[in-house]
């Protein structure tokens, strides 16, 4: 029996290509950047499967270019760059790959703040440009952690995991989500309370037209002076223009992001003249074994789908109903 096909949008670990590659005829991008738009239509035309990734755009101009579709497997947990509505309307099942990533995401909001708030790009910067001339009392000066407050936007699993992490340093975690029960220590909020409260600001939200922004001049505003943002979750959460300005103004203490809007971010974003903004390549999820479980979860969820059974990991799971 001939084999299912796939597009696989870009070379994933190996343990997710090798399980796609026994069971499907494969046709896997190659190159370091993502298909462009026409290749990505162009390759679409006759594959029953499709493997995406987080910089490819899944809509329904693209859905109605492969009429053969029977699921969408896209390699990371957030799904803003597809269309699920369109993908449900045509009951094409959209697999994600939640769980596996939710410590090493945890833990880089966690390495993200201890940076910010030591200062350690700045220092690192400082050193290598020859700067280090004595120790001084008063030399680039940061927050602490014990007994400040963090505040967690988003309490899902990896909003979870950092309030975990939290307990260690000896933080005082609230967090605003008014669809998750407390858990490790941390007590719930409204988002003006958190905002007016917090040290720290994590952001753990999915992107939705609700989320989008909700970083804004108006919420940044309402922060404290020392407040350090990260941002881990997705860059359009926050408004970077009104960023720029309460950073440039310090208006707020610091900001660390792992994701941006766009991405990647141009190399003349005035984000990057500032020496309290913290910038890094989305790479939330960029550890070895997490991104070798992504794989084999998207994996897992290509071949279901194809074998016309429930994924593992579904986001339209109402197709099942
Ligand atoms: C995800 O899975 O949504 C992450 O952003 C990838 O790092």
């Amino acid at each position: 029996m001939a084999k299912p096909k796939v597009f696989v949008t870009r070379i994933v670990p190996e343990k997710g290509l090798s399980l796609v590659r026994d069971f499907c005829e494969a046709d896997i991008w190659q190159d370091e950047m993502p298909p462009s738009r026409a290749d990505l239509l162009a390759r679409v035309r006759d594959v029953d499967g499709l493997l995406s990734l987080l910089t490819d755009k899944i809509d329904a101009e693209l859905m109605d270019a492969a009429p053969r579709l029977k699921v969408i497997s896209n390699m990371a947990v957030g799904v803003d760059n597809v269309d699920v509505a369109a993908a449900t309307a045509r009951r094409i099942p959209v697999g994600n790959t939640p769980g596996v990533l939710t410590d090493a995401t945890a833990d880089h909001a966690f390495a993200l703040m201890l940076s910010a708030a030591r200062r350690i790009v700045e220092g690192e910067k400082y050193v290598r440009a020859g700067k280090w001339i004595t120790w001084h009392p008063q030399l680039l000066l940061g927050a602490d952690f014990a007994g400040a407050t963090l505040g967690i936007i988003g309490f899902g699993r990896i909003g979870q995991a950092v309030a975990k992490r939290a307990q260690g340093f000896d933080l005082h975690v609230i967090y605003h989500d008014p669809s998750a029960r407390p858990a490790y220590g941390a007590t719930p909020t409204d988002l003006g309370t958190l905002l007016r409260e917090s040290d720290f600001i994590s952001l753990h939200v999915p992107l939705t037209e609700q989320t989008r922004h909700m970083i804004n001049a108006e919420t940044l505003r309402k922060m404290k002076p020392n407040a350090i943002l990260v941002n881990t979750a997705r860059g359009p959460v926050v408004d970077s223009q009104a960023l720029y300005i309460a950073l440039k103004s310090k208006q707020i203490f610091a900001a660390a992001l792992d994701v941006t809007e766009p991405e990647p971010l141009p190399v003349d974003s005035p984000l990057l003249e500032l020496d309290n903004c913290l910038i890094v390549p989305h790479l939330g999820s960029a550890s070895r074994q997490t991104r070798d479980e992504m794989s084999f979860l998207a994996a897992q969820n290509l071949i279901a789908g194809l074998k016309g059974e429930r994924l593992p990991n579904c986001v339209n799971p109402q197709l099942y109903d």
